[in-house]
C-alpha cells in the first residue's frame, strides 16, 4: 500500500514551544484515519506541517514524506493532497461567490484574481463539484453571506477541484447544526465510499464516521494510542486522553462521549 503521509522522527517548533519531539507518524492509502486530541494536542500544528505553513527542525533522521517524496511543489501536490483547515475558513472573510471559493482551488489562493485564467472546462468542473455537494444554487452567493455549513461546503469543493486522493479535514463538523453535520457527514462517507482517503483531525468523537477505521490519539505532541478504532475508542483511553472521566456510547458505527463517572 502506498504510504501517503509519512513524518519520521519530526520535531517541529511554534514560537518557543516545542511541539513535536521526534513524532513519527505513517498513513498509508486507503487507511482512513481520525487523530484525535485535546486542545493543545499538536493537531493544527500538524496540518501547518503538511502543507507547509511551518517546517520541522532540520534533522539527520528526521523527514516529513507526502506520497513517498520529500519535495513538492503547491501545484502538483493539491492534486494528490486536499486540504480544508479552518484557518481557511477564516482567511475567506472576503467578497468571493460561491463559485470563484470552488474555481481559486485550481490555484491554491484565496478568492480569484485578474491575472487567473478560467476556461469552459474549469467551470464546469466546478459546477459539477457544487451539484455533488449540493451548493450548485449558492454559485452566486457571497461567501461572506453564506451559512456555516455553506461555507464549509464551498471550501470541500475547492478542494475536491483538483481531484485529489487524499483529503485532510480539520474539525469539519464544528459550529454546524444536527443538520448541516448530518449533511457534511454524509457526504465525506461517499466520498470515502468512491475510494478517496480520509485523514480527519479533531476533537470531536462523533464526526468520525463509520468508515474510519484508525484512530490514533495525541496528547501534547506525542501519540499515545494509535490502532483499530474499536480498540482505541475505550473509555479509559478518552478518560485518560481528555483528563476527565468519559464514557463512550456507541450506535450504527458512530460514537458520542458523555460525562463518565469514574
Ligand atoms: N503561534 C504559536 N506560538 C507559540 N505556541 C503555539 C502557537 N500555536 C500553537 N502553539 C502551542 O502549540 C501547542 C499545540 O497547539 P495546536 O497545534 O494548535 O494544538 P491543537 O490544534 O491540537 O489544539 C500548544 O501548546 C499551543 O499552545
Ligand atoms: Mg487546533
Amino acid at each position: 500500500m502506498q504510504k501517503i503521509i509519512e513524518l519520521r522522527n519530526v520535531t517541529a517548533y511554534r514560537g518557543d514551544n516545542c511541539v513535536f519531539r521526534n513524532l513519527s507518524l505513517e498513513i498509508a492509502s486507503g487507511q482512513n484515519t481520525a487523530i484525535l486530541g485535546p486542545n493543545g494536542a499538536g493537531k493544527t500544528t500538524l496540518l501547518k506541517l503538511l502543507t507547509r505553513d511551518i517546517y520541522p527542525v532540520d534533522t539527520e533522521d528526521g523527514y516529513i514524506r507526502l506520497f513517498g517524496r520529500e519535495r513538492w511543489n503547491v501545484w502538483e501536490l493539491r492534486r494528490h493532497l486536499g486540504i480544508v483547515s479552518h484557518d481557511l475558513q477564516r482567511e475567506y472573510a472576503g467578497h468571493a461567490t460561491g463559485m470563484n471559493v470552488i474555481l481559486s482551488g485550481y490555484y491554491s489562493s484565496v478568492d480569484v484574481w485578474a491575472h487567473q485564467q478560467f476556461g469552459a472546462a474549469h467551470k464546469d468542473r466546478a459546477l459539477r463539484v457544487m451539484a455533488l455537494l449540493g451548493v450548485a444554487a449558492l454559485k452566486d452567493k457571497l461567501y461572506a453571506t453564506m451559512s456555516t455549513g455553506e461555507q464549509r461546503r464551498f471550501l470541500l469543493g475547492r478542494a475536491l477541484i483538483n481531484e485529489p486522493d487524499t483529503l485532510v479535514l480539520d474539525e469539519p463538523t464544528s459550529g454546524l447544526d444536527l443538520k448541516a453535520c448530518f449533511q457534511y457527514l454524509d457526504l465525506v462517507r461517499g466520498l470515502m465510499q468512491t475510494g478517496k482517503t480520509l485523514v480527519l483531525v479533531t476533537h470531536h468523537i462523533h464526526e468520525i464516521p463509520p468508515e474510519i477505521t484508525r484512530v490514533v490519539l495525541m496528547k501534547r505532541g506525542e501519540i499515545v494510542a494509535d490502532g483499530e478504532k474499536s480498540a482505541v475508542l475505550t473509555d479509559d483511553n478518552l478518560s485518560e486522553l481528555f483528563d476527565t472521566p468519559v464514557e463512550l456510547l456507541q450506535a450504527n458505527g458512530f460514537y458520542q462521549a458523555l460525562p463518565g463517572s469514574r
